[in-house]
């Protein structure tokens, strides 16, 4: 397992480009098995995700019709097709890798009338439960079972769904794959389907956008309601996925926590409205070139000599992004004061906490709430990667600790961030990956 050797305490400056979105990408490349046509994908970023998703889509008869990048890399554009709707089983062995899995459920099951998947596990953030997926489907007409570890889903006699007026809101707000998966399979199904307490992320809009260009009549994506007029079918299409929005305000704090000077470029600033907010508060400033695409702009970022502490709490879009918390708290550890931050989407997404810790972080935790008194500098330490997000986080606080950090287990960010530490040293960051045989 690769590590990371950091370098830190240097200003970051420069310009960096922010990849396609991993979290549009995979319920993206899921949609391909909605049609027999193929679909094209563009800026779908080289992720270790991507490649187990194109892996599971091989194994569902969905391959590609592209020439893979050298070394099995994510080609662009990307091409798509099914050829062997028969292969309908996503196995264990899969799923369990990777738990976004799950939003071939909803295609599957729309297209070719059954589907069979891995019920897929918990992982460091959290139980990962997948009942609205289910009782999203289930409105539909699926009728699904449990059987050695897998959902077994087909669709009631006549092999077609039928579309039906749906609450998918849970406990903690409602479910980014669980809305892609029931407006996936929508699309397919007689008659209108509202869907109330939507998710309304920006990666369901994408989504709906290609379903959309593949012939489906997607009405309010983006807003708690979305309404689906089932077609008979759906056609090939061409799109191209947005901006990663989380990669893009990991690269915000990034300039932020070196006192840097950055411009990120291809930055989908009109994602980012509740982060931006709390960085200016915090004395982050981010300028937009004006006249820019605000889901491909170029922002320029730099920091007060001062940072401000702040309140976080993670919500739902358009509120603050759970996934960029980690990120923040380290940012807020070098706060000139006490910072509070509270996790209202995965309450156990604290496993950064107690690494941060070992490189000075004063934090204080209780339940879904963090306390995060600033110091005046953090020191580099050998810390453990635990999930995608706390890996961001500990390279953050590696690239302003004074002295060298050692991220290990760097896979756990590999799989959402492409080549970071290559992307990061032009900007002057003093990163490098040492293979585990090293
Ligand atoms: C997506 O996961 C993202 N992953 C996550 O990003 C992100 O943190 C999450 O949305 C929230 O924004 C992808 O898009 C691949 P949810 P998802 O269903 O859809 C509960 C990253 O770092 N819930 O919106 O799986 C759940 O426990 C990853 O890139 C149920 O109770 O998340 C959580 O508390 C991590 N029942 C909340 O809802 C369900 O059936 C939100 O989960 C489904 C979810």
């Amino acid at each position: 397992m690769d590590s990371f050797v950091i370098h830190g305490g240097r200003r970051l400056e420069g310009s960096i480009r922010v990849s396609g979105s991993k979290n549009a990408s995979l319920p993206l490349l899921a949609a391909a098995l909605l049609t027999d046509e193929p679909v094209t994908l563009r800026d779908v970023p080289d992720l270790a995700d991507i490649r187990n998703m194109l892996g599971l889509l091989a194994e569902l008869g969905c391959g590609r019709q592209s020439e893979p990048a050298p070394g099995g890399g994510v080609e662009n554009p990307l091409t798509l097709r099914v050829t062997d709707p028969a292969k309908s089983h996503a196995r264990y062995e899969i799923v369990r890798t990777m738990r976004a899995s799950i939003c071939t459920l909803g295609p599957m099951l729309a297209k070719r009338g059954q589907a069979q998947i891995s019920m897929p596990g918990g992982c460091a953030i959290g139980d990962r439960p997948v009942d609205l997926h289910l009782r999203g489907l289930e409105a539909l007409g699926a009728e699904v079972t449990l059987r050695g570890g897998d959902i077994l889903a087909k669709t009631p006699p006549g092999g077609r769904l039928r579309g039906d007026t749906i609450f998918l809101g849970g406990p903690f707000g409602s479910t980014v794959l669980g809305t892609a998966n029931v407006m996936s399979a929508a699309t397919l199904a007689e008659g209108t389907t509202i869907i109330e307490s939507a998710a309304c992320e920006p990666e369901v809009v994408d989504l709906a956008n290609l379903l959309t260009k593949m012939g489906a009549r997607i009405f309010g994506a983006g807003s708690p309601r979305i309404t689906i007029e089932g077609v008979e079918r759906l056609g090939g299409a061409d799109h191209a996925v947005i901006p990663d929005r989380i990669e893009a305000g990991t690269f915000m704090c990034a300039a932020a926590i070196t006192n840097g000077s950055v411009t990120i470029e291809n930055c989908p600033i009109d994602t980012l409205l509740a982060a931006v907010d709390r960085l200016a508060h915090a004395g982050v400033h981010v300028q937009t070139a004006p006249g820019a695409d605000p889901l491909h702009a170029t922002c320029r970022v730099t920091v007060d000599r001062v940072l401000r502490p702040i309140e976080i709490t993670t919500q739902p879009h358009p509120g603050f992004p759970t996934d960029l918390q980690a990120q923040f708290m380290a940012l807020l550890a070098l706060a000139d004061g006490n910072s509070v931050i509270t996790e209202r989407i995965f309450p156990e997404r604290f496993l950064h906490v107690a690494e941060l810790g070992r490189m000075g972080a004063h934090l204080f935790r209780a339940g879904p709430t963090v306390v995060v008194s600033g110091v005046k500098r953090l020191t580099g330490a050998p810390v453990m990667a635990s999930d995608l997000r706390a890996s961001a986080s500990l390279v953050l606080a590696g690239l302003a600790a004074e002295g060298t950090t050692i991220v290990n287990r760097v896979y756990h960010l590999d799989r959402g961030y492409e080549r970071l530490e290559q992307r990061l040293a032009p900007l002057g960051a003093r990163i490098e990956r040492v293979p585990e045989s090293a």
